[in-house]
């Protein structure tokens, strides 16, 4: 199987103060094209700063992380903004959704930076909104909707710009387990039809187990990966 990304031996060490913490201790893993793999573990094990480590969004202390053929770990800042906003979709465990802005606005707002009017923009938010359930939700704000729509928004915003991966840390964290399964399954439908890849950090193994494969981590190794089966 083709691979999508390849991590290999990064090691994150954070320093605090005088304390060095060892987050990631030789990891090395590979995602398929089009695969949906969940990443668990305990708290503190490395998940998040696994997960940042791969988007680019804090560098490595050691080891390689290469996407679609591109080395992650040497690039510069510039090429890390440009290579997310190219290849990148993030979901987060909080929404952040601007308060001020409707629905669509939120998630318009993904389409800027790439010179397109503002009436095409609110027209491909308007159909992303539409396929993750929100169409008579388009003009509510995030006050005006409940936390589950808010999170669909917020899934609505990343994958907008159609981004080959998406990365998500709890992307159900804060919602309750019924809303959080919905909020799996809508992020699978999407994915398969737009043929993205996924990775899902979750500490909830329920949700986990909707993944192709679990990758499960502990003090900031990988301890073993196991792939699902299906029904
Ligand atoms: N910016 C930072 N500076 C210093 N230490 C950090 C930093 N970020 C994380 N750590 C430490 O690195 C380790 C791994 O943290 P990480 O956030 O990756 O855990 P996690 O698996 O995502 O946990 P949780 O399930 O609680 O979100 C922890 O011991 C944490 O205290
Ligand atoms: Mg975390």
């Amino acid at each position: 199987m083709p691979e999508i990304i390849k991590v290999d031996k990064v090691h994150k060490i954070y320093r605090v103060g005088e304390t060095l913490v060892h987050a990631l201790a030789g990891v090395s893993m590979q995602v398929a094209r089009g695969e949906f793999v969940a990443i668990t573990g305990p708290s503190g094990s490395g998940k998040s700063t696994l997960l940042n480590m791969l988007a680019g969004l804090e560098p490595v202390t050691a080891g390689e992380i290469i996407i679609g053929g591109q080395h992650i770990e040497s690039m510069n800042e510039n090429e890390l903004v440009r290579f997310r906003r190219e290849n990148i979709g993030f979901i987060f465990q909080s929404y952040n959704l601007i308060p001020t802005m409707t629905a669509e606005e939120n998630v318009a707002i993904s389409l800027m930076f790439r010179g397109e009017s503002r009436s095409l923009r609110l027209e491909k938010a308007r159909k992303m909104l539409a396929l993750v359930g929100l169409s008579d939700r388009a003009q509510n704000k995030p006050s005006q909707m409940s936390g589950g729509q808010q999170q669909r928004v917020g899934i609505a915003r990343a994958l907008v710009v159609n981004p080959k991966i998406i990365f998500a840390d709890e992307p159900t964290g804060n919602l309750d387990s019924k809303s959080g399964a919905e909020v799996i399954a809508l992020i699978k439908k999407v994915v398969r039809e737009q043929k993205q890849t996924v990775v899902m950090v979750t500490h909830d193994l329920a949700l986990a187990q909707q993944a192709d494969r679990i990758i499960y981590i502990k003090d900031g190794r990988i301890v073993k990966q196991e792939t699902t089966t299906k029904d």
